[in-house]
């Protein structure tokens, strides 16, 4: 076969060392964002059992399953999304463990999605979750952690902002306020969802035939999306339900203004989240602009841990993807330039000196520095260009003059400056 038959499958990436160091990047970010508000680091395994996502993800998500009979004829899946793993994982362990749980985690996710503009079958997401506190307060941590790792990477709220929800207060405000009949609620929440890809036309068809709503009722359900912040919806919906239900996002709001991230944040009810799971508080991170998909999304998803059959536990998270978010930082010009470094360059004279440079580069490794050589008898031209190829910062030449007087040549490779030192004397 030739080697064109080996192509990369579609939605999937290399990782040359350029791309893996932007990577590194954004997963440093992360990871100094989570331990600053005290997320701990954990993982699961890539495959799980397959009714893991049938059963609670929600029919998108299972569209998309990579999944397969294993050879235990087990019914597998490449893990879509970390939720449903981390819901799993703690229900065997959270009873013992001390609450609330703050962990996080930096999975490769599968999803057979149509690829498209920020869509892959393969992504990194950054997931942050609290478990065991239903207080919304840790609903704005959770948001502020997300938001903080915007910033971390050079972001700020001119770029980009968190459209916030409540599905409590949605619910309240389409059966109270617009008369959605009980069964036709799944159906307004589906429509709603993707409300803003549709041409308003289409809107008002599909919520009268699969929300069984009248053409007044379309009316009242329309005009909630052009209510802005939580005063206009309050204002427009006096009902008492809908302050009730109002109240948590309230609080909300008045967190993440005292965290100073106020700025960053919106009301905006056409915020409902694909996923089956979620109970409370749901929100999305977008590019200011609106010209790109969801960077993140997440909210309070206070039932899945029973679903997954372990105690009944609130939880709150978000799953940050790194493909919208390269694309941004790209854009926005905050991808760092790629720089190769290497702490010496070992260069040599002569062959005869190659047991002494191989016996100096290895202590210099041992002592924890980069170091790297020819690896076959090269002119000493071609040696100083791979030193610089490799971004050396400092060349060692070991020539035979220098080794009858006990010496090296230790060239600066920034300044051009050069010294001769005794080998011991380095690293
Ligand atoms: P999600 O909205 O399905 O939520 O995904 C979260 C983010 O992951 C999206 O906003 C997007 O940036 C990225 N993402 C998702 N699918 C793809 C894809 N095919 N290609 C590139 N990026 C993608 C969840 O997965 C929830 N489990 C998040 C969560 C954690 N909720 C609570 N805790």
């Amino acid at each position: 076969m030739a080697s064109s038959d080996f192509r990369r499958l579609p939605g999937f990436r290399d990782f040359p060392p350029e791309e893996l160091a932007f990577r590194a990047h954004l997963f440093r970010a992360w990871r100094a964002v989570a331990r600053r508000y005290g997320f701990l680091e954990y993982d699961g395994p890539p495959l799980e059992p397959l009714e893991l996502y049938t059963e609670k993800s929600g029919d998108e998500i299972v569209g998309q399953l990579y999944n397969f009979t294993d050879k235990g004829d087990r019914q597998v899946s490449l893990r879509p999304e970390m939720t449903p793993s981390l819901a799993r994982i703690l229900g065997e362990h959270a009873r013992s463990m001390p609450k609330p749980i703050r962990w996080f985690s930096i999975p490769q996710l599968f999803r057979y999605e149509r690829q498209q503009r920020g869509r892959l079958r393969e992504h990194f997401q950054w997931n942050v979750d609290i478990v065991g506190e239903d207080d919304v307060s840790a609903d704005a941590e959770v948001l502020a952690v997300a938001i903080d790792g915007l910033r971390e990477l050079g972001l700020g709220a001119e770029d980009v902002r968190a459209r916030v929800s409540d599905r409590r207060l949605l619910t309240a405000l389409l059966r109270d306020g617009v008369g959605v009949p009980e069964d036709g609620m799944d159906a307004a929440f589906a429509l709603i969802d993707k409300v803003e890809r549709m041409p308003e036309e289409v809107a008002r068809e599909k919520l009268a035939a699969d929300a069984g709503l009248d053409p007044a009722q379309v009316d009242a359900l329309l005009k909630l999306f052009e209510l802005e912040g939580l005063d206009d919806i309050r204002a427009a919906h006096p009902e008492a339900s809908v302050a009730e239900a109002a109240a948590p996002l309230d609080a909300y709001l008045g967190h993440l203004e005292a965290m100073g991230l106020g700025d960053f944040v919106e009301v905006d009810l056409t915020i409902v989240r694909g996923l089956a799971y979620y109970t409370g508080i749901v929100f999305e991170l977008f590019d200011r602009q609106g010209e790109l998909r969801a960077i993140c999304g997440g909210g309070r998803y206070d039932r899945l841990l029973e679903l997954v059959g372990g105690d009944p536990m609130p939880a709150v998270g978000f799953g940050m993807g790194d493909v919208v978010l390269g694309e941004l930082l790209r854009e926005r010009a905050l991808a760092p330039d790629y720089e190769r470094t290497l702490d010496y360059y070992v260069v040599v004279i002569g062959e005869e000196q190659g047991p002494a440079a191989r016996g100096l580069a290895h202590r210099l490794r041992d002592a924890g520095h980069s170091v790297a050589y020819e690896f076959r008898d090269r002119s000493v031209g071609k040696q100083f260009k791979s030193a610089g190829t490799e971004g050396a910062r400092s060349v060692i030449v070991l020539g035979p003059e220098e080794a009858a007087k006990g010496v090296v040549v230790l060239r600066d490779m920034a300044s051009g400056e050069e010294e001769r030192v005794p080998p011991e004397s380095l690293g």
